[in-house]
């Protein structure tokens, strides 16, 4: 097992208001496996991503990561550790430095992982950006420059670019059109074929996950109230938070896959 996520929990304080965003949340990814994170907005999804990314502490629970005991581990080896957990967020704007140009976006990662010279690393900018589908010109343009598909796949070839063998996907795609979001679909699942990368891949929009999810967790109040095969849970969910999210995608069932 790649990840295993044994009750955890998490509890924000804002004033004399306590929100429960993770409650007891169990679940395991296998290699190159993608499992699809499902849950109406506050239902805790972002924040069991910021967990795993060890962004935020949980107050409870344990995180089983690549055999290793990965909530407590700290200082140089979880530095080191990190470039195997990537991420990719929806708003790549508010991520990088706006003005810091495609190819310092990329080489980041690179040079605090890879241990390469500057110039190794001009070379294997051009490879990622290649890779995830841009012209290798892209590495002198800047952030803001360039269309929001664009910048998705900057997010991407970042993400790949330590060799991850998981990737955390926090609704990656949600702010893109249609067509552009079903060829950043498309990349990803190749680089998981090519890679045998595991997703994290959250999203509110199940007609997103179904094309991409091995298996769909889904999320309610803090809680997992259901996980099974995607096709299961859009066939036959059995929880109210499963069927309210089919209901909220009228085209869904009827969709070829
Ligand atoms: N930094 C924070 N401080 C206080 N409450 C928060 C914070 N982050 C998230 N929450 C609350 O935790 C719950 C889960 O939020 P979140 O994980 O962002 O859900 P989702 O990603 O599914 O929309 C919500 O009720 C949200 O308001
Ligand atoms: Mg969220």
């Amino acid at each position: 097992m790649l990840l295993s996520v044994e009750n955890l929990t998490k509890r924000y304080l804002s004033g004399s208001r306590q929100t429960t965003a993770l409650d007891d949340v169990s679940f395991t990814l296998g290699k190159g496996e993608t499992l699809g994170l499902a849950g109406v907005s506050g239902s805790g999804k972002s924040t069991l991503a910021r967990v795993l990314l060890r962004l935020v502490p949980a107050d409870t629970g344990k995180v089983h990561f690549e055999g290793e005991d990965w909530l407590t581990l700290s200082g140089a080896s979880l530095r080191r550790r990190r470039a195997r957990m990537q991420m990719v967020f929806q708003d790549v704007l508010a991520a990088f430095n706006p003005r810091a140009t495609v190819g310092s976006v990329l080489d980041d990662p690179l040079r605090i992982h890879s241990g390469k010279r500057a110039r190794d690393r001009k070379q294997d900018v051009a490879t990622l950006l290649d890779r995830v589908g841009l012209p290798t010109g892209f590495a002198d343009r800047s952030i803001r420059e360039i269309s929001g598909g664009q910048r998705q796949r900057v997010a991407i070839a970042r993400a790949i670019a330590t060799r991850p063998s998981l990737i955390v996907l926090d609704e990656a795609v949600s702010a893109l059109d249609v067509s552009i979001r079903e060829t950043i679909l498309e990349l990803l699942v190749e680089l998981q074929q090519e890679r045998g990368i595991s997703y994290l891949f959250i999203s509110h929009d199940l007609a997103v996950l179904r094309a991409v999810s091995h298996r769909i967790a889904v999320m309610d109040a803090g809680r997992i109230v259901e996980t099974g095969a995607a096709s299961q849970i859009i066939d036959r969910p059995q929880s109210p938070a499963a069927r309210a999210l089919i209901a909220a995608v009228p085209r869904l069932v009827t969709d070829a896959r």
